[in-house]
């Protein structure tokens, strides 16, 4: 009997629900392909619905969530909505719930790819980024004391626990060494100015290194990796850092791989329920005009396939991809790929049943 992997499906906001149902074009076929199927349950909310009804997250979402193999979300983001209740109530909620804690981000540059920098090509942009994705600014701890008065105090807490670091630095330790590249890791902090949070962040990092002597480390302040991402991307194997840091840098990282078309990242919950998206969100300029780019959707599919043991069809989409990227797309840029949304998502369908 072959395997059924049981996806919740979260088509969400803008986009979304474009990309998504590309992905999903290319998941069946190659599943179909490589003899194990796909149990997809699908779940309506975002901020569209959150505006029709005040509701986030239906009840009982997470007893349905923590009952699949992945989830494979679209985009979370209304423009009429005020920033921040979604992001916090319905995103940062699901990766908390969760306990996704991490956030894996790989910038690479596909053949065939316009990259903004100059001369540098595939072999020199193909790194990971490792953002821990459950502490530091992101809790929401802190508040406001005397709000509204000229007295007031806004405080904003980054949390940084020992026991939150070291499995997120794990983690990329045994990802470093899986993948097998350069064997390298890179701490991404702040050494120089966050001496508290970052010094627990370094002694962690170089505690648990000692565990891996065949991966070389290296430390790079956050404000100079964002000049090294530009000037020498091919320094980078595997980066480690905390929430906001990889928050950041990984936009950069997104640009330099040639665009949010393409950019896809997974929210990992190593011992539980995992979770894939297209970085770019929601995109709501480009609704229903069918020209949006789905490849990031469908790259973001290959890493769930890939995380689901699958890893023979992942790498058939990633080929596929880079087959497009490399001699039929123009432009990964939403309404100049020479293609439309729907016709790359056939194409890609296409390729991977071969
Ligand atoms: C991301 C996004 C989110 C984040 C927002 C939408 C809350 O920017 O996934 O990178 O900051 O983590
Ligand atoms: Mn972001």
């Amino acid at each position: 009997m072959s395997k059924t992997y049981k996806i919740a499906v979260i088509p969400g906001d803008g986009t979304g629900p474009e990309v998504i149902a590309e992905g999903i074009k290319v998941l069946n076929s190659v599943s179909q392909r490589y003899g194990f199927k796909l149990d997809l349950a699908f779940f309506d909310f975002g901020g569209e619905k959150y505006l029709k009804t005040g509701e986030l997250l239906p009840e009982n979402i997470f007893d349905d969530l923590r009952k699949s193999d992945a989830i494979y979300l679209g985009a979370i983001g209304h423009p009429d909505v005020k920033p921040g209740i979604l992001e916090k109530g319905i995103l940062l909620r699901m990766r908390f719930e969760l306990d996704q804690y991490i956030n894996l981000r790989p910038v690479k540059l596909f053949p065939g790819v316009d990259c903004p920098l100059k001369d540098k090509g595939p072999e020199d942009i193909d790194f990971v980024v490792i953002r821990e994705n459950t502490e530091g600014l992101y809790t929401g701890a802190g508040g406001f004391l005397k709000k509204g008065t000229s007295d007031e105090i806004a405080t904003q807490l980054s949390i940084n626990t020992r026991k939150g670091i070291e499995r997120c630095v794990r983690y990329a330790f045994e990802y470093t060494k899986k993948r097998n590249k350069a064997k390298k890791l890179t701490l991404c902090g702040k050494t120089n100015v966050l001496t508290y949070a970052f010094d627990l962040w370094e002694r962690t990092f170089y505690e648990v290194a000692r565990e891996y002597p065949d991966i070389k480390t290296d430390y790079s302040h956050v404000d100079a990796i964002t000049m090294w991402f530009v000037k020498n991307p091919e320094w980078f194997d595997v980066v480690v850092t905390d929430n906001l840091f990889g928050d950041i840098i990984t936009d950069l990282g997104a640009m330099i791989q040639g665009g949010l078309g393409i950019a896809a990242g997974g929210n990992i919950n190593p011992e539980g329920v995992s979770m894939f998206e297209p970085i770019g969100g929601s995109a709501p300029k480009y609704r229903g005009k069918n020209i949006i780019n789905p490849l990031a959707a469908i790259c973001a599919g290959g890493m769930m396939l890939e995380h689901l043991g699958e890893k023979t069809a992942a790498d058939a989409i990633e080929k596929s991809v880079v087959e497009l990227t490399s001699n039929r797309i123009k432009s990964l840029a939403a309404g100049k790929m020479g293609y439309s949304t729907t016709e790359i998502g056939d194409m890609v369908a296409e390729m991977v049943a071969r």
